[in-house]
């Protein structure tokens, strides 16, 4: 390991005076004003004004006839999953998962609450591994799974760091095998994708779509998630179920198990500032993936990737690859890393590392979801079928995994919405002498 303060590579260079955020919240004032509102009229409740607002302004932006507010995206993914099981499989017992002892095709590379809400409705996760033009579900590798598990009727996926994935392909393929679609937009609120010719948002993709105000999102309300839908019947359910399933009767009468999920006004009234700003962080992401792209091209590095024909990220996140000729020896354990310097070389661990030194936050790409210790009993395809023990002592090639390829070599960097030109020079200034 180095100490970057003093290594020589690192000469001129000034730790930032405060930390350089990986994404954090950017607030502009009018989320007080509606916080204010709530707390001033009372309304300090899961019902609310300003529930009722960023209800209809989210519908309205991204062109879906019902959002229904929740707690979180892990929530809106929750009982999006709960909806597609109850539809393919019908209503289980209360302590039942709807998928109980079925498959459901999911993304690899992603945030693990994308794929989660499929164990907790008792239904078996197997893995599709990633293509390289958006770094999302691998159409091809889909096909394979459908070939290999013809009686999966489900598909969980997310867009990575607001790039959306191949979904004419995936919707296709879904639709040949009469299987539904969950779409994961948390990263995505705002990316637009040309389908069948017509540009339409992501959030609009799915059968059931779900987005996501975490904290560090591309905009935000502390937490709080949507379900996004065409279907009034759906949106009632969900609305429902995340008020712990009260019957119509006089008294507290359950039918159906219930949760806690409804989203907060005072939240609300923090999401409802920030809509107006929506398109601006979006500006404020891609100039920064454009100035890394720029500061970054004569590097052996790549962006990651995006289709430019048909598709309009909100840039999120701005990640990079490292070049294989070009990877310094990194290697990984299950929650240590060592990484060593080389000419001319460099690996996501001594990058992070560094930019770390001088008070700035990257992060490694998303582990996929097939390397995870949770998860490792589960299947995983890929574009060869099945993606499990491929290697061989007595032949050579190990294998295509494009996850594990992207998990090795990608870093996410600092793509905060607040950081000016000039400290952006310095972070790609510290990624260059990475490789000198
Ligand atoms: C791809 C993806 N899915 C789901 C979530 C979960 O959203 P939340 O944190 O609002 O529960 C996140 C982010 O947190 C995410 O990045």
């Amino acid at each position: 390991m180095v100490d970057f303060k003093n290594d020589l590579r690192f000469k001129g260079i000034e730790p930032f005076p405060t930390r350089l955020w990986l994404s954090s919240p950017t607030m502009h004032g009018d989320e007080q004003r509606w916080v204010d509102d709530a707390i001033l009229t009372n309304w300090v409740s899961t019902v609310g004004r300003n529930i009722d607002e960023v209800e209809k302004a989210i519908a309205e932006y991204v062109g879906c006839r019902y959002a229904v507010g929740l707690s979180s995206g892990t929530a809106a993914l929750h009982l999006a999953t709960k909806l597609a099981g109850e539809k393919l499989y019908g209503m289980p017992k209360p302590n039942e998962g709807t998928l109980q002892g079925k498959q459901v095709f999911c993304s690899d590379v992603t945030f693990d609450a994308s794929i989660n809400p499929v164990a907790y409705e008792d239904g078996e996760a197997i893995f599709i591994d990633t293509e390289r033009d958006t770094w999302n579900m691998d159409p091809e590798a889909l096909k394979k799974a459908f070939e290999l598990y013809p009686d999966t009727k489900l598909i969980v996926l997310a867009h990575l760091y607001g790039t959306p994935g191949k979904m004419e392909e995936i919707k296709k393929i879904a639709d040949e095998h009469g299987a539904l679609i969950i779409e994961d937009a948390a990263e995505s609120l705002g990316s637009k994708y040309k389908l069948n010719g017509q540009w339409v948002e992501t959030g609009t993709l799915g059968d059931y779509n779900c987005i996501s105000f975490n904290g560090n999102k591309i905009i935000t309300g502390s937490s709080g998630g949507m379900f996004l839908t065409e279907s009034q019947e759906d949106a009632e359910k969900v609305r429902k179920w995340s008020t712990q399933s009260r019957e119509a009767a006089p008294w507290y009468q359950h039918e159906e198990i219930g949760y806690n999920y409804r989203m907060s006004n005072i939240i609300a009234g923090v999401i409802r500032g920030q809509i107006p700003y929506l398109d601006e962080h979006i500006e404020q992401k891609k100039a920064i993936y454009e100035r890394y792209k720029k500061g970054l091209a004569d590097l052996p590095v790549t962006m990651n990737p995006y289709d430019e024909k048909n598709s309009i990220p909100n840039f999120w996140l701005s990640c990079m690859l490292i070049n294989e000729d070009a990877m310094a020896p990194h290697v990984r354990g299950e929650q240590e890393e060592l990484w060593q310097t080389a000419p001319g070389k460099s690996s996501p661990g001594e990058i992070l590392a560094a930019i770390a030194a001088f008070k700035a936050e990257g992060r490694p790409i998303w582990k996929p979801m097939h390397m995870q210790p949770i998860y490792r009993t589960h299947k995983f395809v890929t574009v060869e079928g099945n993606g499990r023990g491929k290697s061989n002592a007595y032949i050579a090639g190990t294998g295509i995994d494009v996850g594990a390829d992207l998990f090795r070599r990608g870093l996410c960097l600092p793509s905060d919405n607040k950081m000016t030109r000039e400290q952006q020079d310095r972070v790609i200034e510290i990624i260059r002498r990475c490789f000198e």
